[in-house]
């Protein structure tokens, strides 16, 4: 993942059990491609020490409002000057409160006084001090200040409490973060996804599947959630968590995929097909297990699946339909051939020796307009490209609906 390449954080950790936490999102940062500076509070320094911190972002850590290393004698300007954020995290329930009063009585208070950039904080702490007036309070103000929260989430506390209050994950947090930074291209649109594979059942315990790993529709689908969109993704068998805040429907077989997306796709504005459906399932799959004793190999007859894509395009109100075409060979050639036959405006090829199942891709789309090649490189950097090229399809058609209409 490079989404956050170019971008500069700044990362304010508060003294809290979770402040271990943020060492995982800063190297979790990091490998998104951003730079990363850390402040600390004194607290802080007692949970995990600034040395770590260091070592993970390869620059100086910062905890005092009288650091020497900053020339001009004023590191809470300075530090604050050329982030694109400041994200605090953990963020306790006294740093809400001195940031509501705008107290500026240490380094990182003075720096989120003194800031010229986004201000995102992540809460950590007891359910009982969240939920407490004064911190309901504080929350409030700082809502109305304009300061953005990221959790916090329900669940088991380091005390031993369960309830609202603790740090989200930092996967959350990054995803989070890069939703905040990235445009808003897809705000109000209903985007619904199909991914991975399908799985047609033989016997309890055997089927026809294929090599789809998913990645590549679950990158779509948090590109078009990244850019603003209430995204629906209907997911075939696969081992990925969820993008953050996307509705997941998880189905088996393409018949399962098919229902789920029909009900869905009369309110969407843009569907977007990366599933790799089976073409084949089996007419009537047994209910016992095949015995090999029975000195004869399994008979079943294979009938084909509907073509979900083209029904979907087919629709009296349909969304704006994006296909995929994976192809062993004349990708080109092929690609077209089925853009024209599914009746969409725009299709992604790829070879399966370049995307399916691994975590690199390289994609050319197809449309009325011509050939579009992305460079290639990593699935979540590629599904952004898309998403923005989509993007500029959409401002394009029916005054960005997105809808077209069949008659
Ligand atoms: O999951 P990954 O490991 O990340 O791999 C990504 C991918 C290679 C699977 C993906 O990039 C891709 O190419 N997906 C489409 C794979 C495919 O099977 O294409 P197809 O040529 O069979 O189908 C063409 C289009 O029709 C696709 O959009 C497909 O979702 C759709 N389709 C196909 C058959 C069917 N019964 N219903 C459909 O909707």
């Amino acid at each position: 993942m490079m989404e956050l390449q170019d971008k500069t954080i700044l990362l304010g950790v508060c003294g809290g059990v979770a402040a271990y936490k943020a060492a995982i999102l800063l190297r979790d940062m990091r490998r998104a491609g951003a730079r990363v500076r850390v402040v600390m509070t004194e607290s802080a320094t007692r949970f995990i020490t600034p040395l770590t911190f260091q070592a993970l972002s390869g620059e100086a850590v910062y905890t005092c409002l009288w650091d020497d290393r900053i020339p001009n004698g004023m590191p809470h300007i300075e530090l604050s000057r050329g982030v694109d954020a400041i994200l605090v995290a953990s963020a306790t329930a006294d740093f809400l409160a001195r940031m509501a009063a705008g107290r500026a009585e240490d380094l990182l208070s003075t720096l989120t006084l003194a800031r010229n950039a986004p201000l995102f904080v992540a809460p950590a702490m007891n359910r009982q001090m969240w939920e407490h007036p004064a911190t309901r309070r504080n929350v409030g103000l700082l809502l109305g200040d304009g300061v953005c929260f990221f959790g916090p989430a329900f669940g088991e506390q380091a005390c031993g409490d369960e309830g609202e209050g603790r740090m989200l994950e930092p996967a959350e947090i990054l995803e989070s973060l890069i939703a905040a930074l990235t445009p808003k291209r897809l705000l109000g649109k209903k985007v619904l996804l199909t991914a991975g594979p399908t799985f047609e059942a033989i016997d309890p315990v055997r089927g026809i599947t294929n090599l789809s790993s998913g990645r590549m529709g679950y990158a779509l689908a948090r590109a078009a959630m990244q850019a603003g969109a209430e995204v629906s993704l209907i997911s075939g068998p696969v081992e990925l968590a969820a993008p953050y805040g996307a509705c997941v429907t998880r189905v088996t077989s393409a018949l399962e995929m098919r229902d789920a997306v029909l009900k869905d796709a009369p309110t969407a504005d843009l569907f977007i097909a990366v599933a790799a459906v089976a073409d084949y399932r089996v007419e009537k799959a047994v209910s016992q297990k095949h015995k090999k004793e029975s000195g004869k190999p399994p008979d079943f007859k294979l009938v084909a699946n509907p073509d979900i894509l083209a029904e979907v395009a087919a629709l009296a109100h349909a969304p704006f339909c994006v296909g995929f075409a994976a192809e062993s060979e004349n990708l080109e050639k092929f690609a077209e051939e089925k853009r024209k036959r599914k009746k969409i405006p725009l299709i992604v090829g790829n070879l399966v020796q370049d995307g399916l199942g691994g975590k690199t891709n390289r994609v050319t789309l197809f449309s009325e307009h011509g050939r579009y090649p992305i460079p290639p490189g990593d699935k979540n950097i590629i599904a952004r490209r898309l998403i923005e090229h989509i993007a500029d399809l959409l401002e394009k058609t029916d005054a960005g609906t997105g809808r077209r209409k069949n008659s």
